[in-house]
């Protein structure tokens, strides 16, 4: 093993024996562009196993022992990034659908891949600020593949940086304000905005076909640009299968394209309808 950064240096074989299994089993297409985020990644699992090459923590991740350790493999090598109130005008375009809703009419939502629940947030924030307007019905299942991602989902608590992109009358109204002992604030999300969703560890690439509900909104965004293009396809397909009729589908802005050979009507950018007949 070669060490010219501070970071060892991955040998050809074990990198394509890790990003085949990645992508088999996750979707994610790890090219060899990314061989130095697995680098920098794995190294720090290197040092805390206290092992010396990439190819012997392989030959422990994929040996009996090491099973743990390869469930959190995809966890350590994908990006969980996310924030409140990311790509802004799909909330405003949800609003403006919402301006429209009759009383007590019912909306199923998912939020794909929803890392560690701030778009989960993000909507039941907005969802209940709305109903006391005008009631509205609703549900959020938020999934991710990551179990780590789906427990702080669960907890609910955001540091500053992460939730300041929220309205603040938002953040006012459904979060609890704490400070720790080192002086960070934390914002806690409230019951209001807990009590009608759920979470629930879920892979894209194989859980979407046994999925029962059926949802008016999928937000499914940041996650596709990971996956292969055919994998892409596959995914975007199963999840129109899942939207009722006159359902959106909302994507990230980098992955609308993704709905051009489907029936899918394009509303605005990265924002698709599914046809009524
Ligand atoms: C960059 S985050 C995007 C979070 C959020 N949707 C947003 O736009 O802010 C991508 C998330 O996709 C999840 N992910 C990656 N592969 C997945 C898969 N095969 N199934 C479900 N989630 C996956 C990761 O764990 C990560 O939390």
């Amino acid at each position: 093993m070669s060490i010219i950064t501070g970071v060892p240096k991955i040998d050809k074989l074990t990198f394509e024996q890790i990003s085949a299994y990645i992508n088999q089993q996750y979707g994610i297409n790890l090219t060899s562009a990314k061989l130095n985020l697995v680098e920098n990644r794995l190294s720090k699992r290197l040092k805390h196993l206290k092992m010396d090459s990439y190819a012997q923590y392989a030959d422990h991740i994929f040996s009996k022992g090491g099973k743990n350790e390869l469930n959190l493999l995809c966890d350590y090598l994908s990006t969980n990034k996310t924030y409140f109130y990311r790509e802004s005008a799909h909330f405003d375009f949800l609003q403006s659908v919402l301006d429209k809703a009759a009383p007590f009419q019912a909306y199923n939502f998912w939020s794909a891949a929803c890392s560690a629940g701030d778009e989960v947030y993000t909507l039941s924030s907005l969802l209940e600020e709305h109903s006391k307007k005008t009631p509205i019905r609703y549900s959020v299942l938020g999934t991710d593949i990551s179990s780590r991602m789906i427990d702080e989902a669960i907890e609910g608590k955001y540091a500053a940086a992460r939730i300041n992109m929220l309205p603040t009358h938002l953040i006012n109204n459904y979060f609890e304000k704490t400070e720790d002992d080192k002086n960070q604030e934390w914002f806690n999300a409230q019951p209001a905005i807990r009590k009608n969703i759920r979470f629930q560890q879920f892979n894209l690439i194989k859980d979407i076909p046994a999925l029962a509900m059926r949802f008016d909104f999928i937000f499914c965004r940041n996650v596709l640009i990971y996956f292969k293009e055919e994998t892409k396809l596959k995914v975007v397909n199963e999840m129109i299968q899942k939207l009722k009729p006159g359902g959106y589908l909302i994507l990230g802005h980098c992955e609308g394209m993704l709905c051009r050979n489907t029936d899918m009507i394009q509303i605005r950018p990265s924002v698709f309808q599914k046809p009524v007949a």
